[in-house]
């Protein structure tokens, strides 16, 4: 009974121990720490250092570094202990596999806390908080998965010069390339962590997200969590989940009718009283085309002709489109067609495309035999669509078998029937010539 129970606690110091060592430690995440040279004027000149954090998730956890070798070739005042009870900075896709080439991103740079000035985080500094707590030194983390889709910031403090560092804010999306089509909800996802041990964490916090397009941007939703209130903005359609935001810290942005204006860069920024982090977020509204081929069927033609037979591709976007022609012939083959040309594209009120492509068919050249199946292919980002005419040639020289076989049984038939109707047109003119015969007895 001693033994087993002895036993037993030895296996869960192990299961803690374990659970220690690999559960609630990551592996190391490489970092380039960039700052601006001092003394250089402007533009300032940037250095960059190579970096390392040995995270845990748990200020109690052993450290996983004091089992490995220090590294070389790395300063040693860049390597850092970072406690990050979020767990964000231990995701898989932030730690490449042991000799892999593909590293994700990570860089590290000094953070000064200031108050914000926008309306919806003003607020948050508006009491004048002891700034005891902000007498640290504090950086920003920016990380990019090796899927290219985790993108993630956090804001790190350092209690005054020691290499052991708290995350105390992490913005975060699991999704920083969005595809979309036309006209259904999309969901831009964004979630946000703050120490709740913080001081800054009872003063509230607030979120914002903003567009960018091609140099243009404007806000989008912003709230105010200390107030309760969401900031007047013009767009229409974009919602957060206020009590999400609050339980969860689902930082998500709901646009509910996907169009192509939507396609550009949204920012995701969570505010806390002189801190902020920001995570951006493409969203790429694609949509296939809807194809019309003309005219359709194809009116009926003879070798020799030339015809000509358009297709127009409409309602897609983004703007690239590639048209090929094809012929399937009665026997099923396939058989690319030159493509005759292109329209320029015209742009409709929803942002959408149309483009048109024809092509020229010279009968006297091709040899489409009796006919088949004329298809249009446009090709797009959001797909490939296809439509078909009919296209049939008559009068085609040389005979099929089947024709020959028709014919055949044709003339076979005529001289039956011609057979018939002369004997019929004897047998009663002999029958008439008998009952004038009679007449006359
Ligand atoms: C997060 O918020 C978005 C937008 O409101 C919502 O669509 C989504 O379902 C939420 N996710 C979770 C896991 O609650």
């Amino acid at each position: 009974m001693a033994n087993s129970s002895t036993l037993y606690t030895l296996a869960l110091l192990a299961a803690n121990y374990i659970l220690q060592v690999y559960g609630t430690n990551c592996p190391v995440v490489e970092c380039w720490f960039v700052q601006e040279k001092p003394g250089h004027g402007f533009p300032a000149a940037m250095s960059q250092d190579k970096s390392l954090m040995y995270v845990r998730i748990s200020p109690d956890s052993t450290r996983a570094e004091s089992q490995q070798k220090p590294p070389v070739g790395i300063d040693p005042s860049r390597i850092y202990h970072v406690t990050d009870p979020s767990g964000s900075l231990c995701s898989p896709s932030l730690h490449s596999p042991e000799g892999s080439v593909k590293k994700p991103q990570c860089e590290i740079n000094p953070f000064l806390p200031h108050p914000s000035l926008v309306n919806w985080a003003a607020p948050l500094t508006r009491s004048g908080l002891s700034p005891v707590y902000l007498e640290a030194d504090w950086f920003s983390a920016s990380l990019k998965g090796l899927d290219e889709q985790l993108v993630l910031s956090s804001v790190i403090r350092a209690a005054k010069t020691t290499n052991e560092l708290n995350v105390i804010l992490a913005v975060y999306s699991t999704s920083a390339l969005v595809r979309s089509r036309l006209g259904v909800p999309v969901v831009l996802n964004c979630w946000f962590w703050k120490e709740s041990s913080s001081p800054l964490s009872e003063l509230g916090f607030a979120v914002e997200w903003r567009y960018q397009f091609r140099g243009e941007g404007r806000l989008v939703v912003a709230y105010d969590a200390k107030n309760d209130r969401l900031a007047e903005t013009s767009e229409k359609g974009a919602e957060l989940d206020i009590s999400g935001l609050h339980q969860t810290g689902n930082a998500s942005l709901l646009l509910e009718d996907a169009q192509v204006r939507h396609t550009g860069t949204y920012i995701c920024t969570i505010y806390l009283p002189y801190l902020l982090a920001q995570v951006t977020i493409d969203l790429e509204i694609v949509e296939p085309p809807s194809l019309s081929i003309s005219p359709s069927p194809l009116p009926i033609s003879f070798p020799g002709q030339t015809i000509t037979v358009q297709c127009e591709a409409s309602g897609f976007s983004p703007l690239s489109l590639e048209f090929r022609w094809e012929f399937v012939g009665a026997d099923g083959a396939v058989q690319p067609l030159v493509n005759g040309g292109m329209s320029g594209h015209r742009q409709a009120v929803d942002g959408t495309f149309s483009q048109s492509s024809w092509l020229t068919l010279d009968l006297g050249k091709l040899d489409l035999g009796r006919g088949g199946e004329v298809t249009c292919v446009a090709v797009h980002p959001g797909g490939t669509r296809r439509t078909s005419t009919t296209l049939s040639i008559i009068g085609v020289s040389g005979p099929t078998i089947e024709d020959s076989m028709a014919m055949v049984a044709v003339a076979l038939g005529l001289y039956g029937l011609i057979k018939l109707c002369s004997w019929m047109f004897t047998r009663a003119g002999s029958i008439d010539s008998d009952s004038e015969e009679k007449k006359e007895k």
